[in-house]
């Protein structure tokens, strides 16, 4: 039987990548120079799209893939996704959640350890020449005992708050509904959790309905000894107050794996000794993006052969 046809938009991971070449014909519109033309070219014969969380499905007119059936994406968020069109045209949508779940959570930690602790400050300080000239640095801050504000409490939220308990941090959260299963202290409203932690740590979904959930007023509440840690999206929070007040001092500290324009970081930010930035590491282990790999491709072969999606979206 020949092999059925999928796009690739983005470079996924090399050993998904692979994987999908055993299975399929892979389209790599990350390798075509003039998009439209590749579409025109190969789209009539694509019946699925491999994808990423922040690429999804933004670029790829569907009206160009008229067999498609399913979008596989490489990443829990499909804030990416054409969503309404995916299901107006009976298009099948799959996510990789779990799998991530505990590394996104563990970049959640390692963010807050190193803004409390100050590592990689300290590790330019050492770097700098500094220690010799100008003796110890400012002493740092524990996190035992701190009140950690977790907004977003899926997953992810939820694995961040038993790890920062096993800290010795005081959990809050928010979210749409309080949870009968946990007894950390719910807040309906993110300005409210602000003010009462130490720290903020956002772990909510991207998309529309959180868009600049994380404004002025939030990251105020937050305060100038108060630290905020994004492991969501970038839209979440309004990326301008978030500078300004880094750069006023209206915040304590922040740690931030994502951004508003991946890639781009706002200039501000490098010049701020007390700002930790990664480049949109939450899921970005060996471990995890092969588990994700592997997700995705199960549930394209289960839409294939006709069986149920193991993590469907739509
Ligand atoms: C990935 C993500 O970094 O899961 C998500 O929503 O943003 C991340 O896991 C992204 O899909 C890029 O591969």
């Amino acid at each position: 039987m020949s092999k059925l046809e999928v796009l690739e938009t983005v470079d996924v991971h090399a050993g998904t990548t692979a994987d999908l070449e055993e299975a399929y014909v892979v389209h790599k519109l990350w390798l075509a120079h003039d998009v439209d033309a590749f579409l025109r070219r190969i789209g009539p014969g694509v019946r699925g799209i491999a994808t990423n969380g922040i690429a999804g499905t933004k670029g790829v007119p569907l009206a160009a893939l008229p067999k498609l059936e399913i979008v596989g994406v490489f990443g829990v968020g499909v804030d990416a996704v054409d969503l309404e069109t995916a299901r107006s045209k009976g298009v099948r949508v799959t996510n990789t959640p779990d799998v991530l779940t505990e590394g996104v959570a563990e970049l959640g930690m390692a963010l807050l350890l190193d803004v409390a602790r100050c590592v990689t400050r300290n590790d330019r300080y050492v770097r700098q020449g500094r220690w010799p000239q100008e003796g110890d640095p400012p002493l740092s801050s524990s996190l035992i005992g701190r009140r950690l504000g977790i907004l977003g409490f899926g997953r992810i939220g939820r694995r961040v708050a038993e790890m920062a308990s096993a800290f010795g941090m005081q959990i809050a959260y928010c979210a749409r509904s309080a949870k009968a299963d946990v007894d950390y202290a719910f807040y309906d409203d993110p300005a409210k959790l602000a003010a009462e932690s130490d720290c903020l740590m956002v772990s909510c979904l991207g998309g529309p309905t959180t868009a600049g959930l994380v404004g002025r007023e939030v990251i105020e509440a937050v305060g100038p000894k108060g630290w905020l840690i994004n492991i969501s999206r970038g839209s979440v929070v309004d990326e301008d107050a978030l500078v300004d007040a880094l750069v006023g001092g209206r915040l304590g500290a922040a740690g931030l794996d994502v951004f508003a324009k991946e890639p781009h970081v706002p200039a501000a930010l490098l010049e701020l000794d007390n700002v930790v930035l990664q480049p949109h590491q939450g899921s970005a282990s060996e471990e995890t993006r092969a588990a994700m790999g592997r997700l995705m491709l199960d549930n394209m072969a289960a839409h294939f052969a006709g069986r149920p999606l193991l993590t469907p979206v739509a």
